[in-house]
Parts: C-alpha cells; sequence; structure tokens
C-alpha cells in the first residue's frame, strides 16, 4: 500500500530510502574520525550519490559533533536537491533539543531517537524497567514532533527484544507520533530468516505500522549485514541504513554500495527501486578511503581494486568474448572505467574545471586555483595525467582546507654516500616556518623537520606507501598514523614524489591530531 511520508510524500510500494549514516554510525568506528572540512566534502560527495536521508551525526555526543550537523544542516540542508538531514538523539529532553537547534536551519530534517529494549539492554546499561523505556519513547518522541515532522524511532538491539514487548513499544512510538520505526540487529547477531520473521511479526501485530516507514540497520558482526538487508526489504522494510564501504562499529555497517548493487542487478528477486546513481559508488568508495586511510581490502565486492579483475585464462576468455560470462554487472555501471588519458600540460582552466565538474566535484574558486597549480605542476612532471590522478591531487587540497598546518616546500638531499637532508617549508597558523633536519633516510629526515618546526609527543604507528595508477611515474599515495594518549589519527597524502606525499599525509595526520584534541568521544547510548 501506498504510504504517505512527511519528507518524501507518496511512497510507492517498491520505492526504498537510502539512509546512510556513514557520518555517523561510521565516523564514530575506531581510526575513522573525521574533521568538520572532511564531513562537508564527505556530505557533498553523498548528496551528489543521491541518498535519501543523511545522518550527520549525534549532535549532543560532543560540541564537534553539534558543530559538524549544523554545519551541513546550513550548507547543504539549504540546497533543493537536499537529502533529509538527520541527527541521532537518546531518549531523552537534553539529547532530542540539542538534535533540533542542530538541524534548524535544514530545509527537510529527521530526528532520530534511540532507546535499547532488549532485556539485556534495559537492565544492564539503562537500569530502566520496560515500562520505563516506553515513557521515554513516548515523551521524547512527542518532544521531537514538536520540532520535526519527521521522526525516526530505533529500538536498539531489536533482534535479541522480546517480541511481544517490542510490539508493544513500537506500537506506543508510533502513537507519539514516529514517522518511520526503525529495528536494528545492533550487534550483528540475526539471521536472514530471523530478521525476516521480526519484520513479519511487527507487521502482522502492530496497529498503524501500515502508515509508516519501517526501516533495517544491520552490522556485519558475523559477515551477514547485506543478507539481513534484503531479508528485510522481502519482509516488507522501505528504508535502509547503510554506510560506505561499509564502515561502522566493530565489523561495520551493511555496505550501501553493495545493497543499492544487488537491488540493482536482482530485480528478479528484488523488484525494489532507488535513486542512487551507482556511477558514482566507486568514486565516493574512494574518496571515503583518502579521507580516513584505510583502503577497502581488495576482493571487496564492487568497489575492491579486483572486484572486476579477471585472472584465470578461462574467465579471461570468457570476459573477452561476452562480458556477461563471468560479470553480472558492469564495471562502469558502478564507476570503474579504463585508465583515461584526460589532460596534458597544455590543458586550460576551463578544461580542468570541466573535467572536475564530470567527475563529480563542486569546489569553489580558491580551491580550483589551488588544485589547477597542482595540476600543471603535475602534468609538468608526469606523462600522462589520468582521472585516478586528478581526483587523488583534488581530494589531497579538498582535505586540506580548514588546516592549521600547511605544507609549502620541501628539498631534499639523499643518496647511499651521506645521511639525507632535509629543508622543509611549513605555514603555521598563517606563518611561514622552515626547518633543516638530517635523518637516517629522506623520510625520517622529513619528518624529523616536521618535528622542529611542530614539536608535539605524538608516535609515528604506521607509514604506508602505494600508487594512485601505474607506471614509475605514477603519483604515490602515503598514509602516516599518529598515536597521542592513545588517540589515532590517520593522514593522507598525494603526490608524484614519494617524500613529498609522505610529508603531506604526516602534516595531514597532525592536523587531524588537533582536531581530536579538543574532542571528547561519544558518550555510551543509555537513558
Ligand atoms: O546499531 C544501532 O542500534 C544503532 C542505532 C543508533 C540505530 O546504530
Ligand atoms: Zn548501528
Amino acid at each position: 500500500m501506498a504510504i504517505t511520508h512527511p519528507s518524501f510524500g507518496t511512497l510507492d510500494d517498491n520505492r526504498i530510502i537510502i539512509f546512510d549514516t556513514t557520518l555517523r554510525d561510521g565516523e564514530q568506528s575506531p581510526g575513522f574520525s573525521m574533521n568538520l572540512g572532511e564531513k562537508l566534502r564527505m556530505a557533498e560527495a553523498l548528496t551528489e550519490l543521491g541518498i535519501d536521508v543523511m545522518e550527520a551525526g549525534f549532535a549532543i555526543a560532543s560540541p564537534g559533533d553539534f558543530e559538524s550537523v549544523k554545519a551541513i544542516a546550513e550548507s547543504i540542508g539549504q540546497r533543493d536537491d537536499s537529502p533529509v538531514i538527520a541527527s541521532l538523539a537518546r531518549a531523552g529532553q537534553m539529547d532530542v533539543l540539542r538534535a533540533a537547534e542542530a538541524l534548524k536551519s535544514a530545509k527537510r530534517k529527521r530526528i532520530h531517537i534511540v532507546i535499547a529494549t532488549s532485556d539485556l539492554h534495559m537492565k544492564h546499561k539503562l537500569r530502566l524497567t520496560p515500562e520505563e523505556v516506553i515513557e521515554a519513547t513516548i515523551s521524547s518522541v512527542t518532544l521531537a514532533r514538536q520540532h520535526a515532522d519527521d521522526v525516526e524511532w530505533s529500538a536498539e538491539d531489536a533482534t535479541r527484544s522480546d517480541p511481544d514487548f517490542l510490539c508493544r513499544v513500537v506500537e506506543a512510538a508510533i502513537r507519539a507520533g514516529a514517522t518511520t520505526i526503525n529495528l536494528p540487529d545492533t550487534v550483528g547477531y540475526a539471521l536472514p530468516e530471523d530478521i525476516s520473521k521480526m519484520f513479519a511479526d511487527i507487521r502482522a501485530r502492530v496497529p498503524g505500522i501500515e502508515k509508516i516507514v519501517l526501516s533495517t540497520h544491520n552490522h556485519n558482526d558475523l559477515g551477514l549485514a547485506v543478507a539481513n538487508t534484503l531479508a528485510a526489504i522481502n519482509a516488507g522494510v522501505r528504508q535502509v541504513e547503510s554506510t560506505i564501504n561499509g564502515i561502522g562499529e566493530r565489523a561495520g555497517n551493511a555496505s550501501l554500495e553493495e545493497i543499492v548493487m544487488a537491488i540493482r542487478t536482482r530485480q528478479d528477486a528484488i523488484p525494489r527501486h532507488n535513486h542512487i546513481k551507482t556511477q558514482g559508488l566507486l568514486r565516493i568508495s574512494k574518496l571515503l578511503s583518502t579521507i580516513t586511510g584505510f583502503d577497502v581490502q581488495p576482493n571487496k565486492a564492487i568497489v575492491g581494486r579486483n572486484a572486476f579483475a579477471h585472472e584465470a585464462g578461462i574467465h579471461q576468455d570468457g570476459v573477452l568474448k561476452m562480458a556477461a560470462t563471468y560479470e553480472i554487472m558492469t564495471p562502469e555501471s558502478v564507476g570503474w572505467a579504463k585508465n583515461s588519458l584526460v589532460l596534458g600540460k597544455h590543458s586550460g582552466r576551463a578544461a580542468f574545471r570541466d573535467r572536475l565538474q564530470t567527475l563529480g566535484y563542486r569546489i569553489g574558486d580558491n580551491q580550483l586555483n589551488d588544485s589547477f597549480r597542482r595540476f600543471k605542476d603535475l602534468a609538468d612532471r608526469k606523462k600522462v595525467v589520468f582521472d585516478e590522478d586528478i581526483v587523488a591531487l583534488v581530494d589531497d587540497e579538498v582535505m586540506r582546507d580548514h588546516e592549521r598546518i600547511k605544507f609549502l616546500s620541501l628539498d631534499l638531499h639523499a643518496g647511499s654516500k651521506r645521511p639525507a637532508r632535509a629543508e622543509l617549508e611549513l605555514e603555521v597558523d598563517g606563518v611561514t616556518k622552515t626547518a633543516t633536519a638530517t635523518g637516517d633516510g629522506p623520510v625520517d629526515a622529513t619528518f624529523k623537520a616536521i618535528q622542529n618546526i611542530f614539536p608535539h609527543e605524538a608516535n609515528l604507528v604506521l607509514f604506508s606507501v602505494g600508487a594512485v595508477t601505474e607506471g614509475s611515474d605514477a603519483q604515490a599515495r602515503t598514509t602516516v598514523r599518529l598515536e597521542e594518549n592513545g588517540k589515532l589519527v590517520d593522514g593522507q597524502g598525494a603526490d608524484t614524489d614519494t617524500i613529498v606525499a609522505s610529508a603531506r599525509a604526516y602534516v595531514h595526520a597532525l592536523n587531524k591530531l588537533l582536531v581530536k584534541r579538543t574532542r571528547t568521544e561519544p558518550t555510551a547510548l543509555n537513558a
């Protein structure tokens, strides 16, 4: 039956709402924290991808979280093509009001309330009786409806909750005004048949359920998050919650790209539709990897390096004769393209801007100028400039927006005859500073020069180098992980010069550390 939703109007039976929680559930997992500029960049890319709801954060968790939800509501949230902007809130007055305040300027907003409903969580974590959980549900949803027409209510640990109690509390949430009911598999415990049964039960037993949107949110502890999400869709759920690359608490959430491509590829079994522009999937996956410093594993479905690589001779032969022999979807449909020579050193600003637009970037004039300068420099040094190079270069530039410490230049003397020496120039809070250092190799000398300019106690715990494209003139993409008082940050850098890329990555990590020092971690989800 078609239903009418405050944010989406009339929804036909086959429409699936894609709710993305990369910036909340994904971002709260260890190592994946992002600063404001990075969140805005991801928010922009998610909007271009066509998601329906963007969970921008958990407003009460920290001043930084509040600011990022607010900034996304004020920028993306004002646009005509904006998704619904959501903030998480626990089932308490302060949380709901803080979420409402952060979301105030979004044209379409959602307050997302969560409270645990399993005996285990209610007793040991919340220390509330089931009746108190129902009361908190009613009061928080009622309050949220005074600030937003669109209110989602989630039963944390729904899959381990008593089915009778779940029906009672869901009914109470609907009566209080919830417009979406989400039943998460918070600990990734359920099997697909459990999910089908839970939703069938709720749909059969809860009065009023036919008028609201049912939602699924699955964690991947048993590797079943996507399978459970598809089972939920076939059990009548209209909203799926997921993240890019499947990032999220512990083993992560259901991966958006896998769900969307499963629906698209298996229309025979899942005849549903959504608004995701699938050609943008690879691009956004790479952007997230660049920002967080975590590459997906090579065999990751859809976006892994090997997802469309055919190694066995028989397979290669088959694909060459007829791609469908071994490809169930085309690589182009998710954004894979053969390396394409796009621009050269004679290309002008207009061509560069045009290419960026084709690649899905909307960047301001200042960033365009800086990126163009770096593109010219790259085109001088590298024979051919591929789309991948431009993506790496621009993402690198965009990541550096709002940073206190900026890389300016590096001069190196290295080789086998004498100790390596680095002459480094950084800008710190607008002031240019230089340092020279020697070290055990050029990377060591460069990192010591950074330490001289900006003394800090953080330990270097990981340093890795990869190539953006093939060939000896390929750009290097480097990752530096720093640790300070148990806090981990990853920085990235890209350049044809591996040591310059390393310096950029180190500086990026330091900037993240400065942000992290001012930030408190989100508190436990208890009432
Ligand atoms: O996993 C979970 O239960 C959650 C809720 C906040 C929806 O992330
Ligand atoms: Zn979750």
